[in-house]
């Protein structure tokens, strides 16, 4: 029997490319994958596919898939579907890394590197060609905090902690062991903390998943508890961060924070009025910190359907009740 298999991404996402390789992906050919991109026009429907892939699908996708046995995002994060109705017996599953680790280690390292180094200064001063060297920093005085010790903040701590850097980590499950392998410090978890982490932290790295209990968490009482001359890099999703806020902090001369990394922000795009685009202590780059890779990506689709098939839960399985 065939099994349907429909993508739904935003145009120009490449999608023909994809439905291509998971058509002829090795593991899922038992099946005889028959994979369609999905067209808006109802006089284009066809019956309800088994599986869908999917990026920012709208509603109508869904209504249109009724009996989804699985639904995959072709991302880490899973928030572009919450406030969905999904059908009711599909399972959720997200990219678990996919290649997007190790650029998620470099992106980190480059923002923290780029002020621990001064290169902020240095490309202001080159503007006017000022050659003005400054006294060295010393990575003891950068303290680092990563928000979200998942399969990315891990990658991103022990690439920091590698490179000399002191770092903390929060999390939503408190951890047995006192400082995890690769660390300098030990995993936070609960509102204090969280307060402990920021007291302590010079840089502040986001990598958590955007949830109703995570959207908002950066305000301005949680930016202000950072240690003096901080540095926000914000690589997960626009929504953690009041934006306001930030803005606020980085206008105040008073407030610890003095510089930001972006990598997402509120709406996506930005239009070329947004407020980050123009601020000179703000560099915002468009949430391109780690990109989903195709092959790698399709391979781990193709290995979560034929898991489902054969009645396994697959690894990157979204627990409905946790959202993430
Ligand atoms: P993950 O493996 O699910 O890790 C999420 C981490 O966040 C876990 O450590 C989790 O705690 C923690 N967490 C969740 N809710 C929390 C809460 N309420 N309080 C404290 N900690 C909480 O996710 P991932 O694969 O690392 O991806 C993280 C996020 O990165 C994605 O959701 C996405 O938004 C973003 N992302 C951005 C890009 C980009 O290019 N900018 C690319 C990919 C992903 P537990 O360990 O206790 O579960
Ligand atoms: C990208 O932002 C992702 O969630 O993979």
């Amino acid at each position: 029997m065939v099994m349907r298999i429909c993508i739904c991404f935003p145009p120009d996402q490449g999608a023909e490319r994809w439905a291509q390789a998971l058509a002829a992906a090795p593991e899922l050919q038992p099946w005889q994958p028959q994979v369609e991109v999905w067209k808006a026009d109802p006089k284009d429907a066809a019956e309800s596919a088994d599986y869908a892939l999917v990026w920012r699908a709208p509603q109508a996708f869904f209504d249109a898939q009724p009996l989804l046995k699985g639904i995959f995002t072709a991302g880490a994060g899973v928030d572009a579907l919450s406030g969905l109705r999904l059908p009711p017996a599909a399972t959720l599953v997200r990219l678990v890394d996919a290649g997007m680790a190790s650029q998620m280690a470099d992106h980190a390292l480059w923002a923290v590197l780029h002020h621990q180094r001064r290169m902020d200064a240095y490309q202001a001063q080159a503007r006017s060609g000022q050659w003005q060297p400054h006294p060295p920093e010393d990575k003891a005085d950068w303290p680092v905090g990563v928000l979200g010790f998942g399969v990315l903040g891990q990658a991103v701590a022990q690439a920091l902690a590698q490179r000399g850097f002191a770092v903390r980590a929060w999390a939503r499950t408190p951890r047995e062991d006192a400082v995890p392998a690769g660390l300098t410090d030990a995993v936070y978890a609960g509102e204090s903390g969280l307060v402990e982490l920021l007291q302590a932290s010079r840089v502040l790295i986001c990598l958590l998943p955007l949830t109703p209990q995570t959207r908002g968490l950066l305000d301005k009482a949680r930016l202000g508890a950072l240690k003096p001359g901080a540095l926000l890099v914000n690589l997960a999703r626009g929504g953690h961060v009041v934006q306001a806020d930030l803005m606020a902090a980085l206008d105040d001369p008073a407030h610890p924070l003095t510089a930001a990394v972006l990598d997402v922000c509120e709406p996506e795009p930005a239009p070329p009025e947004h407020p980050f685009w123009h601020h000179p202590r703000i560099v915002l780059t468009p949430h391109i910190a780690a990109a989903t890779l195709r092959a790698e990506s399709v391979a781990q689709i193709a290995q979560g359907i034929s898991a489902l098939q054969r009645g396994e839960r697959p690894s990157g399985w979204v627990p409905p009740q946790r959202g993430y």
